[in-house]
This record gives structure tokens, sequence and C-alpha cells, in this order.
């Protein structure tokens, strides 16, 4: 599949501009340092005025950590997911969300995947940390119990992390980062933050259809990567 950049309407344009120039506001103060100056480095492949154009996008990923964007339809089957992540490929939508749908749309789209995900693949340990969960994924493929967990540990990190910056809770979670509502949650700090741990997140329920009732506080990217050893020696030990 490939992105088709002649089938884009005015309107959609319109709409990513207002997307992006309203969470771009909305994101100061509240988003870590690195997605800004990530967001920063892609600035003129990934910007309010124009819809991202994926092969521009992929020159610049590639050249600084060796990421591309990959197109799918839509939601795809887990272990093709993982696989890809294990590749260096993150898997985008090229659909943009209606009018209609501005504020909450119940399947990731372009505005999601692209403006949400992508800017902090050009941080090499986050980029390594999702790249190995892919890893784990596919050498532990046929035991479900633990896709399950590294399902988790994904919802509670790439979709829904959030990182600690001198006292202060800051999003990186894409999920997080891509709806005005839960980054303005976060930012109250009424949430509920329990400091990361891998142990609790692998066991860790969640729900996809409400903002969340907990986060997963880290402190550094390389925190993040760092606790997949332990991980590995965990699900290495409970192998069957
Ligand atoms: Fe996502």
């Amino acid at each position: 599949m490939k992105q088709e950049m002649e089938k884009y309407t005015k309107e959609d344009i319109e709409i990513w501009n207002y997307l992006f120039e309203n969470q771009y506001k909305n994101l100061e103060n509240k988003v870590c340092w690195e997605y800004m100056d990530c967001m920063n480095q892609l600035s003129s492949v990934l910007n309010s005025y124009e819809i991202p154009n994926f092969d521009h996008l992929n020159s610049k990923l590639k050249t600084a950590t060796g990421w591309t964007v990959h197109v799918v339809p839509g939601l795809i089957e887990a272990d093709l997911f993982f696989d890809h992540l294990r590749n260096k490929r993150f898997c985008a939508s090229t659909w943009l969300r209606s009018r209609k749908e501005l504020n909450y749309i119940e399947e990731p789209d372009m505005f999601h995947d692209i403006f949400g995900h992508i800017p902090l693949f050009m941080n090499q340990d986050y980029g390594a940390f999702a790249q190995k969960i892919g890893d784990l994924a596919c050498k532990w493929k046929q035991d479900f119990i633990k896709i399950e967990q590294l399902q988790r540990l994904y919802w509670f990190t790439i979709e829904f992390g959030v990182i600690s910056r001198q006292g202060k809770t800051k999003s990186y979670g894409a999920g997080i980062i891509s709806s005005i509502k839960e980054a303005t949650i976060v930012d109250e700090g009424k949430s509920v933050f329990i400091p990361y741990d891998i142990h609790k997140i692998i066991h860790q329920e969640y729900d996809i259809d409400t903002v969340q009732p907990r986060y997963f506080e880290i402190t550094t990217f390389k925190q993040l990567y760092e606790s997949l050893n332990e991980l590995e020696v965990l699900f290495n030990n409970s192998a069957a």
C-alpha cells in the first residue's frame, strides 16, 4: 500500500491544519521536551500547513534512526504489527478523521499515527525500546500470555506513557499527545501516576474506550529500554 497524496481534498488539508495547530499549542509545557525536540527536527516534513508526505518523512527518519513509516489500511493483526516494529517500521494509516470527529475517533487515523507517534522515533532510546518490544513479541509469538503482556507494556508506554520532569508529569504516549482532552487531564495532575514498574504493567488490564484511570511514569527513555532486559529474563525463566 502507498500513500496517495493526490487523493487528499481541500477539506482534509483544513482538518490537518486545524488539528496540528490546535494540539501543538495545547501541548506546550504538557509534553516532554524530547517530543518537541524531535518535532522541531522534523518541521520541514511535519508541520501544520501541509499533509505529511510519508516519502519525505521517511527520508528524514531513516537518516536519523533507521525507522520508516509503513502504510496500513487500519488496525492489523498483532503478529504482523510486531514484525514491522522489529524491522523498524511503524504502521500508519493515511486516512484522516472528518470534521464531526475532531475530538474523538474510534480507530487511529493519520493524525494519531503521525502527529502522535512518529516524532519520538527520532529518539534513539525510544526507538530501541519499540524495536525490542517487536523482537520479543516475534520470539514469543506462540505464547498468548506473553503477547498479552507485551501489548499491555506497549499500551502503558508507547500509547499512554508519561515521564516525570522536575516534579511535574509530562506526556510522551501518542494516545495522550493526539488528544486535547487527555493531554489536559494528565497536565492537571489529578490522575493516578504510578512509578514505572514493568512487573506491575504486564499484569495491569486496560480499557481502550475511556480516558485512562492510571498512568505509569518513567524518569528517562533509557529506563524504558533497560527495563526490557528484566522482562527478557522473566520471560526466559517462565518458558515452559
Ligand atoms: Fe497509537
